[in-house]
């Protein structure tokens, strides 16, 4: 997700300095090249050996090599980079920053930086609180830095609150979001109706049918078409998930409540992708009383739901697109196949339960992307970019 991509990690003095460690090695991960710079007490902190062995790279405290006298160029740093993250920031470089104090490295970098720059303040709660320390967060917004909220949790100073360092994966995530919003913007325009999470049909007041659906996968997806430019309806059955920055979440519950607001919606889009696992039935009837349960067995009687993808393949009109989902434990490639003409999507695609690493709950997943003419196998990826290739396939098919 950052393949390619530089980044400037900047540590300053702060114990959260520790999860500096693992947010280094989450950004490598990720494909970045990480360049690591740290005020001075920031090592006293956690050990430039550990964030160098992580980056990968020599890291950078001073102005010059004491030893040989070669300089540290923060202008260079700064042009070099697609973005500066310091995280920790402590309230004490977040003043000096907002007053264009350049006293240490970290700093004149920060002055120098062309490239967005990404903040994740930690301190104590009531030195996060405090009107100072706000007031310089604020100016700092003004001036277009972005910011990771710090978290509620406890601190290191025994105290519950706010100003917890974010976790890493969380910064990550923000970091990645950042550079995407610099993506082309190449669905300008477009509108996409996306499905997403899991359906709940009611037995009783109290308990449901349902499946183990996280919404990930659909919600990425709904992210990726929005980084693009398109405008984003998703139509979201039961998740944990925050709705995705610049999309409009309709919320349903049942399979008829996303097949009303599904084909309400579908003549004004340019395409749907149904990545929800739709229910296939629900009970006859739902008790309008809690069902008590008595001595012997019990059984439920179930009717069909409405097929929401295949309705719409039924409506599809000329140059809209259709993208279904397929899971499968066997026969795959031949139900999907079957899947695709059924429902009259133009193209599937296809997850199979059997791979490790793919299917429900996970970050990962493993597919292949099915038309009428072609089969792409994918290997394993994160959501997210499965999600991105899903969106090469819609725009090429433009
Ligand atoms: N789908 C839907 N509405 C339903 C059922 C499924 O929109 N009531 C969509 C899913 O979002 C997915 C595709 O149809 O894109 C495949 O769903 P699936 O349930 O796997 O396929 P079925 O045709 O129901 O086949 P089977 O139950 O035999 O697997």
């Amino acid at each position: 997700m950052l393949k390619g991509k530089h980044i400037i990690l900047g540590v300053t003095g702060s114990i959260a300095a520790y999860k500096s460690a693992l947010l280094c090695r989450l950004l490598v991960s990720a494909g970045a090249e990480v360049k690591v710079v740290m005020t001075p007490l920031a090592k006293q902190f956690i050990t430039p050996l550990t964030m160098a062995t992580l980056s990968k790279n020599p890291i950078l405290v001073d102005f010059f090599n004491p030893e040989n006298g070669e300089w540290n160029s923060h202008v260079k740093l700064g042009l070099w980079a697609d973005c500066y993250l310091i995280a920790p920031a402590t309230a004490n470089t977040m003043a000096k920053m907002a007053e264009g104090v350049a006293d240490n490295l970290l700093l004149t970098t920060y002055l120098s930086a062309r490239c967005p720059v990404m903040v994740a303040p930690a301190m104590d709660c009531d030195m996060y609180a405090h009107c100072a320390t706000q007031r310089n967060i604020e100016r700092l917004r003004k001036d277009g830095v972005h910011f990771v909220e710090a978290e509620e949790g406890e601190l290191a100073s025994g105290l519950v609150g706010s100003g917890r360092m974010a976790e890493p994966q969380h910064i990550v995530d923000a970091v990645v979001k950042l550079l995407a919003e610099k993506k082309k913007r190449t669905l300008d325009g477009k509108h996409y109706l996306v499905t997403a999470g899991a359906t709940i049909e009611a037995i009783d007041p109290v308990r449901y049918i349902s499946n183990h659906s996280s919404g990930k996968m659909g919600y990425a997806i709904a992210e990726e078409l929005a980084e693009r430019g398109a405008k984003v309806t998703l139509v979201s059955g039961r998740t944990a998930l925050d709705k995705p920055a610049g999309v409009e979440r309709v919320d349903v519950l049942s399979a008829e409540e996303m097949y009303e607001a599904c084909v309400a919606r579908y003549d004004e889009v340019d395409g749907a992708v149904m990545c929800a696992a739709v229910a296939d039935y629900t009970p006859q009837q739902v008790a309008s009383e809690k069902i008590k349960k008595g001595e012997g067995d019990m059984s439920i009687a179930l009717k069909r739901t409405p097929d929401i993808a295949a309705e719409l393949g039924r409506r599809k009109r000329q140059g809209q697109l259709l993208v279904g989902f397929a899971m499968e434990t066997q026969n795959e490639t031949a139900n999907a196949e079957d899947k695709l003409r059924r429902k009259n999507f133009d193209f599937i695609v296809l997850n199979s339960l059997r791979v490790e690493g793919a299917g429900f709950r996970g970050d990962t997943n493993v597919v292949s992307l099915i038309d009428s003419a072609s089969r792409e196998d994918l290997p394993l990826m994160t959501k997210r970019e499965v999600a991105a290739r899903i969106v090469d396939k819609i725009e090429k098919s433009l």
